[in-house]
């Protein structure tokens, strides 16, 4: 079924890194309109709100199920200590890296006991705070450029236990921003002053910037996104030598259509 399934047959059989499958397509229904779905509560659907955001506008699909499953592989690894810092990426533009992140970082803040800070790393096309209704005014770029302090910019979000770090306005040195010191301090800093708080930061494309290879150095995990039909193996198991594959947490496949299998089969053959 070509290159990418291949290559989440390959993974699967070296058990090198989980991995877990958005079908891609429209959002489903608006919240509350599909019969058989539980509404999603008024008071986290507000306008403004992208209904890309599946784990709020269509919270019994198998897309939020996914990113459940991506949340319990963070909440309870196999190895080692549960990650606090994940990086978001992907090879090459489009791949789903925001929409990964965003639904990702809601989807732990509506858990019990999780509190997320979710970071707009891309500081050339900062578009992170559309999912979540908001305006891209000053963030990590005003920070990062030592123009206003961080207590004046991130935003705690109408959805509870989720704070938002927007982009800013684009940077013309957005490299040497994200590799800076100031950077590594300012997730040390996010680290030390928010211990109970997973901070989920969205990246840019592996293949074509540099920044996110030195951001890798200063998280703990990362989760590539390989858009289905976009890259090819040889460029995923590059880019996972690269990271380390220690550093990978999951492959999200992104895009991968389930021909009309019903649910259970799905999830049955991928992770029964
Ligand atoms: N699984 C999915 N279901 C529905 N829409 C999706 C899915 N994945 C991505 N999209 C949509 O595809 C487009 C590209 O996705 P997104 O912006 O998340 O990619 P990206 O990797 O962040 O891109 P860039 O490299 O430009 O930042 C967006 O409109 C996004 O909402
Ligand atoms: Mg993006």
């Amino acid at each position: 079924m070509g290159k990418i399934s291949d290559a989440f047959e390959r993974h699967q059989k070296e058990k090198v890194v989980k991995t877990v499958q958005l079908p891609i397509g429209k959002p489903e229904k608006p919240p509350g309109k599909e019969p058989g779905l539980a509404p999603a509560p008024e008071s986290i659907i507000q306008k403004g709100i992208s209904p890309k955001l599946v784990v709020l506008s269509a919270p019994e699909s198998i897309d939020a199920e996914n990113f459940k499953v991506l949340k319990s592989q963070i909440l309870f690894p196999k190895e080692g200590e549960v990650p606090r810092t994940i990086m978001v990426t992907s090879a090459f533009p489009g791949e789903g890296k925001t929409f990964v992140a965003a639904n990702l970082a809601v989807s732990l803040a509506l858990g019990i006991n999780e509190y997320v800070l979710l970071v707009d790393c891309d500081l050339r096309k900062p578009h992170l705070n559309r999912m979540l209704g908001y305006s891209n005014t000053e963030g990590l770029h005003e920070y990062l450029t030592g123009k206003r302090e961080l207590s004046d910019l991130i935003v705690h979000t109408r959805i509870k236990k989720l704070s938002l770090l927007v982009g800013g306005r684009p940077s013309p040195h957005p490299g040497e921003l994200l590799a800076s010191t100031r950077m590594k301090d300012f997730l040390q800093e996010v680290k030390d002053r928010y211990q109970d708080r997973f901070i989920i930061l969205d990246a840019t494309p592996s293949q074509i910037t540099a920044e996110t290879n030195v951001l890798a150095n200063y998280v703990d995990k990362i989760i590539f996104v390989v858009m289905a039909q976009k890259s090819p193996r040889e460029t995923i198991q590059k880019s996972i030598e690269n990271f380390g594959k220690k550093k990978i947490l999951g492959i999200v496949f992104n895009g991968y259509r389930q021909a009309h299998k019903p649910y259970h089969k799905y999830y049955k053959k991928h992770y029964g």
